[in-house]
């Protein structure tokens, strides 16, 4: 078969055109999920899809298909998918490659004339991030059937805006059943986020299965006084015992060198004022591992943390588990095609697990599944500074457009 090849200008340049809106003064996006500057992006998707003859369906929880049909529009469709909202400090590449080059490869097929067997859809999901709504990869969880519609639409935000009112207010509150079909193969082109490939200098990234990884909330709950009066040692602050709950989080993915990871991110604080020492605080965390035993033991080192820290500081702390993902084996027939095709384009390639979440993660349980990666030239991603240069866009996008062009028929 023949090697078909993407215009990486044009692929370039939509990647930019999407990066104005939420556009940061230090070249990144602030664009959160159902924000204003979503629906501009989504708006733009659409526009794009629509000028190609695409049909553009939304669902209830805010997903954007755009379709291609296909000779036989019975055949389940191949996907293509990622998602336009980024973290309040966000790039312009994480989940944006994987929308736009999706409509880059619509583009290529249509110039080249090719009629496929089967439709091919480019999918934006809702809500990827999970920064504005936790947790992360809402719609496309809810898709896979992993997550309930209402008990989607009901997440909030911080100031408890739900998911659907939010979509409503956007316009995106769509009416089409969400997931419930079947889809032949489904493809993500992300970029690494990590340093692996710029160190080893490898050219795509052949997504083979994920770390394990587990999240959770601890509460630690304290006793809010007075900040002047109460003497040191008749306080009860849960800010010091998140403080050092946080401490011990860093030193357990520490311990484990380049397998391992733990966070802890976010924290809500009550009352939060000047005047009261806080009465209660609760810290979003995680631990990850490419080994299921491993992460296994960090989780049961936080918990054991978690009683330790409690003890020194004479508070209580609950931990209660809200997401997880992996172990993810990605299908092997389409890791392998990943790798053939790479190796038909001549791109130097490795394989790699995904540390991150992605729309990949619950797509892989109901359809044959590919991620691909590129390499973050920065080595830096969820950062303004976040980039991989024009060539290793193209570079996926290659990929992407010749697995397409073989799985759709
Ligand atoms: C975010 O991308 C995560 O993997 O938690
Ligand atoms: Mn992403
Ligand atoms: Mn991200």
């Amino acid at each position: 078969m023949s090697i078909l090849r993407v215009d990486g200008e044009r692929l370039w340049s939509s990647l930019m055109e999407m990066g104005t809106f939420g556009q940061t003064p230090g070249g990144g996006c602030r664009r959160l999920a159902l924000t204003d500057e979503d629906r501009q992006a989504r708006d733009r998707f659409c526009s794009w899809a629509k000028a190609l003859g695409c049909s553009v369906t939304v669902d209830r929880i805010g997903n954007i298909f755009a379709r291609r049909e296909g000779t036989d529009s019975r055949a389940a469709p191949v996907m293509i998918g990622s998602h336009l909202d980024t973290v309040p400090t966000g790039g312009k590449f994480d989940g944006v490659l994987g929308v736009v080059s999706g409509i880059e490869v619509l583009r290529r097929l249509d110039e080249l004339s090719i009629k496929t067997k089967a439709p091919v859809e480019v999918a934006v999901w809702t809500n990827e991030e999970g920064s504005r709504f936790s947790p992360m990869t809402l719609g496309s969880s809810v898709f896979a059937g992993d997550y309930g519609l209402e008990a989607g639409l009901g997440r909030t935000d911080g100031d408890g805006v739900t998911v659907a009112d939010a979509l409503a207010r956007i316009g995106y509150a769509g009416k089409a059943p969400v997931g419930g079909r079947e889809i032949s193969a489904y493809l993500e082109l992300h970029i690494e986020q990590g340093p692996l490939m710029k160190e080893g200098g490898e050219q795509i990234g052949v997504v083979n299965g994920s770390f394990n990884a587990r999240y959770f909330v601890a509460t630690v709950t304290g006793e809010p006084a007075h900040v002047g009066p109460t003497p040191m040692d008749m306080r009860r602050d849960a800010l010091v015992a998140a403080a050092a709950l946080t401490l011990e989080i860093d030193r357990i993915g520490r311990s484990r060198g380049r397998e391992g990871r733990s966070n802890a991110p976010h924290l809500s604080l009550y009352p939060n004022v000047r005047g009261v020492i806080p009465g209660e605080v609760r810290l979003s965390c995680d631990v990850r591992h490419s080994d299921r035993t491993e992460m296994l033991a960090m989780e049961q080192e936080l918990r054991d943390a978690c009683v330790k820290v409690a003890s020194e500081r004479g508070v209580e702390i609950s931990l209660e588990q809200y997401f997880e993902f992996g172990p993810i084996e990605f299908d092997p027939g389409m890791t392998a095609m990943v790798r053939e095709t790479a190796k038909a384009l001549e791109l130097s390639h490795r394989d790699i697990l995904t540390v991150a979440g992605h729309d990949a993660v619950p797509m892989n349980t109901i359809c044959p599944t590919a991620m691909i990666f590129v390499p973050s030239e920065s080595g830096i991603s969820h950062n303004e500074a976040e980039y991989s240069t024009p060539q290793q866009c193209a570079d996926g996008t290659d990929v992407l457009l010749n697995m397409v062009s073989k799985l759709a028929g």
